[in-house]
């Protein structure tokens, strides 16, 4: 009898132990993980993040918080700059860079991405009176300013060479375009839709955009990941998700106003 006892004591407590692991090895599969996700950006990107009374908002913000929840994933957004941004990816110290990155491939030597999710190219915004008209005109002894580590440093390098000193780079693109403003810069190398959208919001400055996509490439964002992420396939699953069932329109649409041309975004 005693005997019985202690064999059926055994059966249960291994059942419950069972029962345990089986709970534990569902909650670290991704999903339904409890943890909360560090999503890092710089917030001095408009309309992508931005601070709006201490809050940082933009599409990124939208479709970031979009993606989370479709992927079951609970995240916290929080505005360290452009450089730390990597360095706590470096460090695994964050989760997910949320800041619209460019997906290239010194990049990708470092980091993981999620699947392309928005078309991007480096324009030049300049004063209207300005004689630059194409990249080229980059080259006629012109002050450039940059955001620091950017591919619009990246471009404007490609043209007058690394470690030009005409070339002026800025923690962020804001100080860019001040710097632009007050006399220190001829132009300033962004993103079109970050530098159009300076131009609509601030008609006094007197600011225009040129494109040259002889000179600039396509580019696209990603979400940006430690190497190695488990979640990499959770967000493209949830990224695709929304593409397919009109969430992403839907924010594409509150932003930009127009419908995205999702023909124009690689799957990978
Ligand atoms: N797309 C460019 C890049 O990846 C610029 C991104 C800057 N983003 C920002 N939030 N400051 O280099």
């Amino acid at each position: 009898m005693k005997k019985m006892k202690i064999i059926s004591t055994v059966l249960i407590a291994a059942f419950v132990f069972i029962l345990s692991a089986c709970g534990t090895s569902k909650t670290t599969g991704g999903s339904s993980d409890d943890k909360t996700l560090k999503v890092v950006t710089d917030a001095a990107y408009a309309p992508f993040e931005y601070l709006d009374k201490g809050k940082v908002v933009g599409f990124d913000v939208d479709f970031m918080n979009a993606v989370a929840k479709e992927a079951g994933l609970k995240i916290k957004i929080e505005n360290v700059g452009w450089d730390p941004l990597f360095v706590e990816l470096d460090k695994k110290t964050a989760d997910i860079g949320m800041s619209a990155i460019t997906i290239n491939d010194e990049r990708k030597q470092s980091y993981d991405f999620t699947r392309p999710y928005f078309l991007s190219t480096n324009k030049i915004l300049v004063p209207k009176d300005s004689d630059i008209k194409s990249g080229a005109d980059l080259k006629n002894n012109k002050t450039i300013a940059v955001q620091n580590a950017t591919t619009g440093q990246e471009a404007v390098e490609g043209l007058l060479g690394k470690n030009n000193e005409k070339i002026k780079k800025f923690e962020n693109n804001n100080l860019a375009i001040q710097e632009m403003k007050s006399g220190g810069a001829d132009a300033v190398v962004a993103d079109n839709t970050v530098i159009e959208q300076y131009v609509l919001n601030n008609p006094k400055d007197n600011f225009v955009v040129i494109e040259d996509s002889t000179a600039f490439a396509q580019e696209f964002y990603g979400l940006m990941l430690p190497k190695g992420s488990k979640l990499k396939a959770d967000l493209d699953k949830a990224i695709n998700t929304l593409m397919e069932n009109g969430e992403y329109a839907k924010i594409y649409k509150k932003w930009f106003k127009v419908d995205p041309d999702l023909s124009k975004l690689p799957k990978e």
